[in-house]
């Protein structure tokens, strides 16, 4: 059985087939209406969503299915103080498949221990977002019509925003991808994101201060949200809010069939101007998120008992009761969980549910 916790889980021939399936699904959407009749997703969304957990829904009511869950924890027994390892234990007699959103990092890696059906990360925390990088995936192969050999510019919070971390350890394994961060000091990618994945993968990447300064080089400019539910403190936020604007005169040095994505929502980062600029994928890649969501529900149902398709092994994870995880983000400070923490190709150690730095 395969779960989709981090971008990683899946094997760069598995991901490249999702896409494929994707790009068939859109091709041919009358073959693909009933496929998955009589089974069940539950969406358990602990967190706010627009378009994941619609997009989530419409894929699987698109493949025949039906769909279950909640989209506010307190509805729920979450409310009665139930933990997730509990939650999931319940919802998988009722459910083939579950999708879930958690405002504490590593809520699905957690769910993903006890579960007996696959568990699929809407996005945790500030952590991860692997399905928002599989939509991404597809959309810079549709409008660029490759993945591997491109420059792409991530603008904004790149400290905060899980889409990011998700989306450039997964551009780690194509080849020739460059990446150019751009962001203020504030809000700079973590170090487990630079040394643990770019510099592990070569990744040709560097830092800079301005769009303008790199915007003619790109092939995909990236933007983010300041991610204003993630600050510890307000004024924090109010010093960054405003790094980085995108409007026309900014485009007009950029190349002819750049693409702009965004994962949306978008606040005032993007100028509502620039929607008209062909180079605007951003609500395209709305779209392709549902279908490539249909093509990894499907896959991982189908892959459910299939032995070639198994969650990779994890040598450098080992457990210690006496290390201690201290983000008061991440869900094994909340709920009884094994002391997992894994060992970095640096020689440091980070805790295995939300990568935070132990020693
Ligand atoms: C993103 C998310 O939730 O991380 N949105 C999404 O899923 N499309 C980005 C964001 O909230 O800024």
């Amino acid at each position: 059985m395969k779960h989709l916790i981090d971008p990683t889980d899946l094997t760069k021939g598995e991901i490249d087939d999702i896409i494929a399936l994707a790009e068939d699904i859109i091709a041919k959407p009358e073959c693909y209406h009933d496929c998955l009749r009589y089974n069940k997703l539950a969406t358990l969304f602990y967190e706010p969503s627009t378009r994941t957990r619609l997009s989530f829904t419409s894929a699987m009511m698109e493949l025949g299915g039906n769909v279950l869950g909640f989209s506010d924890a307190k509805n729920s027994s979450v409310a009665k103080g139930e933990t997730v390892a509990d939650t999931v234990r319940v919802v998988e007699n009722f459910a083939d498949i579950i999708a879930m959103r958690h405002n504490l990092e590593g809520a699905p890696f957690i769910a993903s221990t006890v579960a007996g059906v696959p568990i699929i990360n809407a996005g945790d925390g500030s952590h991860a977002h692997p399905t928002q990088t599989l939509t991404d995936l597809l959309t810079i192969k549709r409008e660029l019509g490759h993945i591997d050999n491109i420059t792409i510019g991530f603008c904004g919070d790149l400290k905060f925003g899980r889409t990011v971390h998700s989306l450039i350890k997964a551009l780690s394994r194509y080849e020739g991808v460059k990446v150019v961060l751009i962001a203020p000091d504030e809000l700079r990618l973590p170090d487990y994101i630079k040394h643990d994945v770019c510099e592990k993968m070569n990744v040709d990447y560097r830092e800079v201060k301005t769009i303008e300064s790199v915007i003619s080089e790109l092939d995909v400019l990236y933007m983010t949200r300041v991610q204003k539910e993630r600050f510890l403190e307000e004024e924090e936020f109010d010093r960054v809010k405003d790094s980085f604007v995108l409007d026309c005169e900014k485009l007009a040095s950029a190349k002819k069939n750049m693409a702009i994505l965004h994962p949306l929502p978008r606040v005032n980062e993007i100028k509502p101007e620039v929607d008209a600029d062909p180079r605007a994928a951003y609500f395209r890649q709305v779209g392709n998120g549902k279908y490539v969501r249909m093509a990894l529900i499907y896959s991982l149902l189908k892959w459910k008992n299939d032995p070639s398709h198994v969650m990779p092994e994890h040598p450098d994870f080992f457990e210690d009761g006496e290390l201690q995880c201290h983000n008061s983000k991440c869900i094994c400070n909340h709920e009884p969980a094994p002391r997992l923490f894994r060992h970095t190709p640096g020689g440091h150690i980070r805790c295995a549910y939300c990568d935070s730095f132990i020693k």
